[in-house]
């Protein structure tokens, strides 16, 4: 099917959600997409950090032909073994209490704004300006950007906006406070890791008033920063967090993990969802989780991740970097606009990247990059110079 076909197809039935580039991908290994007319890309999106162990990744492939010819879906009413070894996986990993899994980063947020809530009841949940949390209407009412809630309105009521401003948000929370959410990098709007100071003002809010420390780690999470969650690279450790995207290895799900002091706070009946934790998700993003939590692989996001960001730092046009490990960003001077740049580098280098705002564009390659491919992303996006 040709892409003019792809695009007459879109305009007469697909409701127009997306603004999407003129390229149909077909395949991919690694950190590498293939066209329909056989090109070669450079991925440095990762399906939006999906894509953490590379396309492909023949571990995840062989897990999901195993697991769907045997089993798929039965439904949480009865047990299966690769959710509950996730749920296990995931806590020990992390936090060390227990997990609800489901199906995406926004129904994570949700079960952690209800786990909040049942915690203390009619309990105000602060946000941070710049946030993104995710589109359902939980997750919109804690993503504070005029553009994505005004035409949604109203909203679900008792969330707080707050300055990333370690005053602002002490003095934001008190006794009716149920939760903080927060992402300790946020992602969405371009890559700005929060403060130590920030965080530790979050945890001592929290602990000061009995409210929950929630991390959103939907796309920090996964060794992203290169460390398997962001949260490791701080002095705060929060009571709950919730992680997505790269999770499934490439197929979608999500889940809210806590700490020990939330773990039984929704019960029987509280939620739930039909998919949520199905065999053949939760078998691969076992294997996901296996492959990001090695030592080596995170080390070398690491290494990977200094690398990208000297050369990125190093282009005439480039007037910061920032992020962590392999969530990085680079902001654009001289007049140049971030989306057209990010268009350029897509259909004339073949480079796959995104634009978060007018002047900053987002680089997430699979953690797998290689240095050669590192180096050849900066000559491509060189090679876009004014
Ligand atoms: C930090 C963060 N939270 C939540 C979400 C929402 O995840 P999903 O699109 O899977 O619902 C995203 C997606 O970009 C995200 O980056």
């Amino acid at each position: 099917m040709s892409l003019a076909t792809l695009k007459e197809l879109e305009a007469e039935h697909a409701v127009p959600t997306y603004v999407r580039n003129p390229v149909e991908f077909v395949r991919g290994q690694g950190c590498r997409l293939w066209d329909a007319d056989g090109h070669e890309y450079l991925d440095f999106l990762a399906g939006i950090s999906v894509l953490n162990v590379g396309h492909c990744h023949p571990r995840i492939v062989e897990t999901v032909r195993e697991q769907v010819g045997r089993l798929t879906h039965v439904t949480n009413l009865y047990y299966t073994e690769p959710a509950l070894r996730l749920s296990a996986r995931l806590a020990e990993s992390s936090l060390g209490g227990k997990v609800f899994l489901c199906n995406a980063g926004a129904e994570a947020n949700e079960a952690a704004i209800k786990l909040a809530r049942r915690a203390r009841s009619q309990g105000k949940v602060v946000v941070l300006q710049g946030a993104f949390h995710g589109r359902t209407y939980g997750a919109l009412s804690a993503t504070p950007q005029e553009s994505k809630q005004a035409p949604f309105a109203p909203l679900v009521p008792g969330f707080e906006v707050v300055a990333k401003d370690p005053g602002a948000l002490d003095g934001a929370v008190d006794e009716n406070t149920a939760a903080v959410l927060l992402e300790p990098i946020q992602g969405e709007t371009g890559i700005h890791p929060l403060s130590e100071e920030l965080l530790q003002a979050a945890r001592e809010a929290c602990d000061r008033t009995g409210a929950a420390l929630i991390f959103d780690e939907i796309q920090t999470g996964m060794g992203r920063t290169g460390t398997l969650w962001a949260y490791e690279q701080t002095g705060v450790v929060p009571d709950a967090m919730t992680s997505a995207k790269a999770l499934g290895g490439g197929l979608p799900i999500g889940a809210l993990i806590t700490g020990p002091r939330l773990g039984d706070v929704l019960g029987p009946g509280d939620h739930g969802s039909t998919f949520a934790g199905g065999p053949l998700v939760a078998s691969a993003a076992l294997a996901a989780l296996e492959i990001c939590s090695d030592p080596e692989l995170l080390r070398r996001v690491r290494v990977a991740g200094e690398r990208l960001a000297g050369g990125l730092g190093g282009l005439p046009y480039v007037s910061e970097v920032r992020g962590r490990g392999l969530m990085l960003a680079i902001d654009v001077a001289g007049g140049i606009d971030a989306a057209e740049l990010a268009r350029r580098a897509l259909l004339e280098q073949r480079l796959v990247l995104n634009a978060t705002g007018p002047v900053t564009i987002r680089l997430e390659p699979p953690l797998v990059v290689s240095d050669e491919e590192v180096d050849e992303a900066v000559a491509r996006l060189g090679a876009l110079a004014p």
